[in-house]
């Protein structure tokens, strides 16, 4: 299917490259904190037809000179399921169904409130404990590092999910032009802060900018990438415009939207869900159906659009990727 020498770590049914792509074609309280985050989502998935939002797509593409793999007018993806076969989400399930608590609470809520965010001009800090620190525009990110589709599942510690084409490059290709030092151990990832835009950040309900954060080996592995699009268009501000972390193997909030700063340190990072509470959050959030969120089991989950419930799989469904990057560690523990 590829003839990249990154296919060779990175298994064919997650890895399209991109000649093959082209061608395809507020209560905002404590107590609501902890309910969103805090339980299974009871509602369903919205059905509203509110349009997504004006994001990078819209507003924004004027002023960057985009690859192919983000130029489709229409949601595109190259295949209809995932190398599991299961069906891939619609483009409006999962821009009108996120968490971003920077916005809302509500499952609806990011959708509805986007449109007053700017994702256009953006830029990215790598900081640390690197030789060659640097900020990278966003039309410097595109046309550095060429744009991927990756089919992967999302699993959100709530116990729902999807399967999303999303667009990006692996974070290994850009931590390599910056050259982390031997000594550096941790990744972090630090959000944007912009109340005046995200009504969410007006209330201290998360210890704003989000923060997440990874081993310098997670966040090497090939399977970690930085999505700049999803469904062959450039990120809605509901998924996270204009670049955001997605770590398929690991719970969703790893998978930190809008990020501004990459930070690199010896120390594990004081991650914001950790912070929030490390009770029911760990830092390392690994997908795994027999370690239970306190508050209710994480063996099952429901893929949004479908009825019932099928069995959370050990890594999302990657263990034969991501594995041996635990090799002796406890993953009760290290939840
Ligand atoms: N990133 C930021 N900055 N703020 C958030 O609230 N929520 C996380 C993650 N990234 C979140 C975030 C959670 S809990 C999940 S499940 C995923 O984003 C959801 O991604 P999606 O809305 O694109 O499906």
């Amino acid at each position: 299917m590829t003839d990249v020498p990154r296919s060779e770590i990175t298994p064919e049914y997650v890895y399209l490259n991109r000649r093959q792509f082209i061608k395809g074609a507020l209560t905002l309280t404590g107590a609501a904190l902890l309910a969103a985050c805090g339980g299974p989502a009871a509602s369903s998935p919205t059905t509203s037809t509110a349009p997504a939002s004006p994001t990078g797509g819209a507003s924004s593409a004027p002023s960057l000179n985009l690859p192919a793999s983000l130029a489709h007018p229409e949601p595109f993806v190259s295949v209809k399921t995932d190398e599991l076969g299961d069906a891939i989400a619609t483009y409006d399930q999962v821009t009108n169904y996120n968490n971003y608590y920077e916005f809302s609470l509500d499952k609806d809520g990011p959708a509805k409130l986007a449109a007053n965010f700017k994702p256009l001009p953006w830029q990215v800090e790598v900081t640390g404990l690197v030789n060659k620190p640097r900020v990278f525009k966003m039309d410097e990110i595109l046309s550095l590092f060429p744009q991927e589709e990756r089919v992967y599942r999302l699993r959100c510690v709530e116990a729902w999910s999807f399967v999303i084409p999303w667009v990006g490059f692996p974070l290994a290709s850009l931590l390599k032009l910056v050259e982390p030092k031997p000594e550096a151990k941790f990744v972090k990832f630090v959000g944007v802060v912009r109340p005046d835009e995200m009504p969410g950040q007006r209330f201290p309900m998360l210890d704003w900018p989000y923060v997440e954060g990874l081993r310098v080996d997670e966040a090497m592995h090939p399977l970690a990438i930085l999505a700049t699009g999803m469904y062959g268009k450039p990120l809605p501000v509901q998924d996270g415009a204009p670049i955001r972390l997605v770590v398929p193997w690991k719970y969703g909030f790893k998978s930190i939207k809008a990020i501004t700063q990459i930070d690199l340190t010896t120390t594990m990072p004081a991650t914001t869900w950790v912070k929030a509470n490390s009770e029911e959050y760990g830092f390392y959030a690994n997908v795994n159906p027999k370690v239970d969120h306190p508050r209710w089991s994480q063996a099952t989950e429901r893929r949004i659009g479908t009825t019932g419930r099928r069995p959370t799989l050990m890594y999302n469904g990657y263990e034969k990727e991501v594995a041996s990057l635990y090799t002796g560690l406890d993953l009760v523990k290290n939840y």
